[in-house]
């Protein structure tokens, strides 16, 4: 349905026709492009008239009696088009720009019997006198048929119910943008966190990496795994019962062995090892997938205090002839069954088999290399898991036992002397090393190391020292450098890019947050907030000719400085920054982020700010935050009241009871 207002905004009367048009595509939406022979004999179209309306119908001929596609509007049509060749004219010379049909008074009401089915109406508005609109609504459906169609579109043509319609999506995005809003010294960032990013989050949880400008869904991939994971978790405060929900459907991805499918298709609930297939010699698994939903499970319960839902049962997706789960498990067990197997699945240093790839899934090494990645990624989803047993009062030394053993192997031997290697080829050869001549230095072996806390504080430091000297630039980190400079069959998917561009060397945006949840856990604001500051596409509206992408959206990747168009951004929309940074710069850099027991907040800012204030929806309360930094420091709290009276330490307690909280906070040295 589109509700569409036209105003005369000229000093003059104006004549006004108003013809919206569309282009069908075939539901085999590919081989419109690949089948030349069968699509166009099968598409047709068809006028209703009804009344002074008209209602065209289209439909691929197989579904003529089943799945018909409507479309109509709510004003009197004089005449109609479906064919796109008597629409554009000139036998498809004329232009969607210029269509040589509008330059008669009506169209040619045809009805196309094959070919390229358009629907265009003819709507004589009349005139308009200077400053005069009219609205017109269009609606374009699917239905079995016209009769079963007709309840809804009758709905539609109704102004009043249109208009309803849109006060409830305006409600529900008040609703859920209501969760936090920060109020900071910086005015682009309290446009991105009060209002984009957030919008951004709740589209990659819906569309993830399924349909984009830049992937086709259906037929090449479909929803990632690692990806919905990781997107999930920045709408979990606002929408904690759709993430449970999303939690149960990712783990129902989980196999028995505690890997996972790398992607599902959501139409017919089907995995895939995704482009592991491709490459027989390969392992048919990715070392990474299957620990995501480990930080999902524990973030969903700090925030939403269920934690009955550690029992709720999720079927793995071993299944039987018949298309039967094989086994069912709690989620417990579903998050120690992803434990045991990155424990157990280790090459020749005990670090974490690399599988066909990790996170960045364009690294693909032969059968026998090693993860630091994965191995990081293991301590992290360890260590929220030990803190989430702590919390129920179980016991913790098996797992504190793999979490030290994990962290001595990595200590042993992955520093390579100013960062850490990112990974091991089969045959030992460290990759991301001072020693190689291309990826010398990889931005997430020194991020997630602090990310773990397997790096001791001088090595962490260090690593991120290296990372701001050899990786970061004035837009954005890179993912490594210097990128490799030509195809290597040994490293698969990276070499194909040329150097700077996406995964070799380019400016990946996702793993940029990383780099500053880093540098907050390390105290570091300043720079956290640089990073941040350097890639918040609110700031980019002076630069947009180089830039291209939408300075409200975060993009996927910025081409690196190797490459001569360094600064231009691609793949807007679906990328798991808009996730990371969303949790960057709510609970990292402003510190707010839920616990177990209760609100924490624990910022770490430019030093140079004042403060700033806050509001934060928990547990159905909600908390007015006032943080001040008299000292001008980066981190660090002194002083803390709730409600007016003393508290002990950053963490609020979760309140009961209560609608409102006001939680003051000074900083200064804790
Ligand atoms: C893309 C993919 C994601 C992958 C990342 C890095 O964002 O969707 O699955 O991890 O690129 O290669």
């Amino acid at each position: 349905m589109r509700d569409i207002k036209i105003t005369n905004i000229s000093d003059k009367p104006q004549e006004v026709d108003a013809i919206p048009v569309l282009e069908y595509t075939h539901p085999r939406a590919l081989q419109q492009y690949t089948n030349a022979d069968w699509i166009p004999q099968t598409m047709q179209s068809k006028a209703s008239k009804d009344g002074e309306y008209v209602i065209l119908l289209q439909y691929p001929f197989m579904f003529r009696d089943t799945k018909l596609n409507y479309f109509t509007s709510n004003m009197p049509v004089s005449s109609f088009e479906t064919d796109r060749k008597k629409f554009l004219g000139d036998n498809e010379y004329g232009t969607w720009a210029d269509p040589v049909s509008l330059q008669d008074d009506e169209l040619s009401n045809t009805e196309a019997l094959r070919g390229d089915n358009i629907a265009a109406l003819m709507h004589h508005l009349g005139t308009l006198a200077s400053g005069q609109s009219r609205q017109l609504i269009t609606l374009l459906g699917q239905g079995p048929n016209l009769d079963a169609a007709r309840p809804v579109i009758e709905r539609w043509r109704n102004p009043e119910e249109v208009e309803e319609a849109l006060e409830e999506l305006s409600a529900f995005w008040d609703s859920y943008l209501s969760t936090m809003q920060v109020n900071t010294p910086d005015s682009a960032m309290n446009a991105i966190l009060n209002v984009h990013n957030p919008h951004q989050c709740f589209i990659t949880r819906t569309w993830s990496r399924y349909l984009s400008y830049y992937q086709l869904g259906l037929g090449a991939r479909g929803i990632g795994i690692r990806d919905s994971s990781q997107d999930v978790l920045a709408i979990i405060p606002a929408m904690p019962e759709d993430a449970k929900a999303f939690l149960k459907t990712l783990l129902s991805f989980q196999k028995q062995n505690g890997s996972a499918m790398h992607f599902f298709n959501p139409l017919t609930m089907e995995g895939s090892e995704g482009d592991s297939l491709e490459r027989e010699d390969r392992p048919h698994y990715y070392s990474d997938d299957h620990l995501w939903s480990i930080l999902g499970i524990t973030a969903y319960l700090k925030e939403a205090g269920d934690f009955a839902f550690l029992d709720e049962t999720v079927p793995f997706y071993d299944k039987d002839k018949q298309g039967n789960p094989l086994e069912s498990a709690s989620i417990l067990e579903h998050i120690q069954r992803g434990l045991n197997f990155t424990r157990s699945d280790i090459g020749a240093h005990g670090l974490p088999l690399l599988g066909f790839a990790d996170w960045n899934d364009t690294i693909n090494l032969a059968k026998g290399a090693e993860s630091l990645f994965s191995a990081h990624l293991y301590g992290r989803a360890l260590t929220e898991f030990i803190a989430l047993l702590e919390h129920l009062g179980k016991d913790t030394a098996g797992w504190r036992k793999a979490y030290d053993e994990m962290k001595s192997r990595v200590e042993q031997h992955a520093w390579d002397g100013e960062w850490y290697v990112m990974y091991f080829d089969h045959d030992g050869t460290p990759v991301g090393s001072h020693k190689n001549q291309f990826g010398q230095i990889h931005l997430n072996g020194q991020s997630w190391a602090v990310l773990s806390g397997f790096a001791s504080q001088a090595r962490a430091r260090q690593a991120m020292d290296s990372v701001y000297k050899r990786l970061n630039t004035k837009y954005g980190i890179k993912l490594s450098t210097p990128g490799y400079n030509g195809f290597d069959p040994r490293y698969g998917g990276v070499t194909t890019y040329p150097p700077g561009a996406k995964e070799n060397g380019g400016i990946f945006l996702h793993p940029n947050p990383w780099a500053m949840i880093a540098e907050t856990m390390l105290g570091n604001g300043d720079r956290a907030y640089e990073y941040y500051s350097q890639i918040n596409p609110a700031g980019k509206n002076d630069l947009i000719d180089l830039y291209e992408s939408e300075p409200y959206v975060y993009p996927q990747n910025i081409l690196g400085d190797e490459h001569p168009q360094f600064g231009l951004a691609r793949n807007s929309w679906l990328s798991g920054t808009a996730s990371w940074m969303y949790q960057t710069g709510t609970q990292w850099i402003l510190g707010i982020r839920a616990e177990y027991d209760g609100l924490r907040v624990d910022p770490c800012i430019p030093s140079k700010w004042d403060g700033f204030k806050a509001t934060r929806k928990y547990r159905g309360v909600t908390y007015y935050i006032t943080v001040n930094n008299p000292k001008h420091v980066c981190k660090g709290v002194a002083h803390v009241t709730v409600n007016g009276g003393r508290a002990e330490g950053s963490l609020i307690r979760a309140e009961r009871g209560a609608s409102e909280v006001n939680v003051q906070i000074t900083m200064g040295s804790s």
